[in-house]
């Protein structure tokens, strides 16, 4: 006989850290119910195709998938059991039902703010039902436990906010995540605090626009981000805190003090700007020009000398010139990247800039964006290099393949590889980097903290 026990969920995540984190918690959910997480669809009585709708790319991956899957649905259900498969996140917010007339492989529809709701779905979708939830409504689903998924390790995500009142002109989270909402300070404080107990030392706080976070706190008051930071810095055990994304116009003052002050906080910012044109920042409705982005940046580097930034960039957004293009080249040489993240402008069915005149043809993307690359990449050789002959404090996270070698973060988010020396992952030590290639670092041990 099957015992609940048994029963198997394998979760793949496409897209954003977000869904990374609501992957965990949905592993988590099932686990409540006997679902035991496993890394291969072939033998899981449950699939998650936790999906991604930025960028055409992703939501195809998915429906890819859901044709490889289809034939193993098949074969499960010939020898009498069932392989339920769901897509859920923001494919599933964008497509809802539409899903199902190109597939007929799910048995749940579910957006991303409907997981609180797993257990109960799950239930119906073996009495033989189709379930579809794409509604927004009230974020129950943050009140949910906290299990080994989420804690996971050493190193985990905590989502602050979620939604986006931006309404950038390319982009869908508007219309998949929905507006702006911020939990309330004492939830994540005590979510940390859950983590913590766990054995957390790094918390990387998220949001499509984390910096623009105004949660309660206890007494009702409106807190921002840099209050957050400052709550979860006092908690003795957190050793490093990270957030990410922001957007340039809510970098506020208080934000940026607390880049200078708050020594947990890590010196490293990934901080979009999308392009260096002002006529294309004002197509995209950005609300920021390059001017006012790099005075941010000029703010954030006087109140830390040390932070390092990184940025995503759209190449080849309709009406993008060679000379618009040009002027996001000289954006990024006048602030120099740490790292980055560059795409091919994708139009999305439902956003305002993809009805726009005068798309870009694909080939002259694809230079666009073979050049932009060239130049970021060159960049962050160039960073990389320079944390040679530095002593950098590292969390150490995972063995590397290599016997006796393990691996941390550096605080620019690197992978730094060391000599393990006696000791274990969950330390954390300094590290004086001795070589660097284009992605990590590596160096020996100088201390334990
Ligand atoms: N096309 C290309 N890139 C996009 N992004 C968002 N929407 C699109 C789109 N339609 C990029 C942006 C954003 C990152 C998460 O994905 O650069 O910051
Ligand atoms: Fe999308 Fe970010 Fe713009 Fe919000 S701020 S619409 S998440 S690109």
């Amino acid at each position: 006989m099957t015992n609940n026990s048994e029963k198997k969920v394998f979760v793949k995540t496409y897209g954003c850290q977000m869904n990374a984190y609501d992957s965990a918690k949905m592993a988590d959910i099932l686990a409540d119910k006997g679902y035991v997480s496993t890394e291969n669809s072939e033998d899981a009585d449950m699939i998650i195709l936790n999906t991604c709708h930025i960028r055409e790319k992703a939501s195809e991956k998915m429906y890819s998938e859901l044709g490889r899957l289809k034939k193993f649905k098949e074969q499960k259900s010939a020898d009498g059991s069932r392989k339920i498969v769901a897509v859920a996140g923001c494919v599933a917010q964008a497509e809802g039902e539409r899903i199902l007339e190109r597939s007929t492989t799910p048995d749940m529809v579910i957006g991303p703010h409907a997981y609180h709701n797993l257990p109960a779905f799950l239930e119906k979708a073996k009495a033989g039902e189709v379930v579809t939830a794409t509604d927004f409504t009230e974020d129950e689903k943050f009140k949910l436990p906290v299990g080994d998924r989420v804690a996971k390790g050493f190193s985990a995500f905590l989502t602050v906010q979620e939604g986006c009142d931006k309404f950038c002109s390319f982009c869908v989270v508007p219309y998949t995540r929905g507006a702006e909402y911020s939990r309330k300070v004492e939830d994540i404080l005590d979510e940390a605090r859950l983590l913590v107990d766990k054995g957390v030392k790094e918390i990387t706080l998220l949001g499509q626009n984390v910096n623009a976070y105004h949660g309660e706190d206890k007494n009702g008051a409106i807190r921002s981000l840099a209050y957050l930071i400052e709550k979860l810095a006092e908690i003795k055990e957190i050793f490093r805190i990270r957030y990410t994304t922001s957007h340039p116009n809510d970098m506020t003052a208080d934000l940026i003090k607390a880049h200078a002050e708050i020594e947990k906080l890590s010196p490293y910012l990934h901080l979009p700007v999308q392009a260096g044109s002002d006529k294309i920042l004002a197509a995209m409705n950005r609300k920021h020009t390059a001017r006012s982005y790099c005075d941010v940046i000029d703010r954030l580097r006087a109140a830390r000398p040390d932070i390092a930034l990184s940025s995503d960039f759209i190449v080849g957004f309709p009406g993008e010139t060679d000379k618009d293009f040009q002027d996001t080249l000289d954006l990024v040489e006048k602030v120099g990247f740490a790292s980055s993240y560059s795409f091919k402008y994708s139009p999305r069915p439902g956003t305002p800039a993809a009805g726009l005149d005068d798309q870009i043809p694909e080939t002259e993307k694809a230079r666009r964006l073979q050049a932009l690359q060239a130049l970021l990449f060159a960049q962050q050789q160039e960073f990389n290099r320079s944390l040679i002959g530095r002593s950098l404090n590292i969390l150490l996270e995972k063995p590397g393949r290599k016997e006796g070698q393990l691996i941390g973060k550096s605080p620019y988010l690197q992978s730094i590889h060391t000599d393990a020396q006696g000791k274990r992952v969950g330390d954390i030590v300094t590290i004086l980097v001795e070589s660097a290639s284009q992605n990590a670092l590596s160096g020996q041990i100088l201390s334990v903290n």
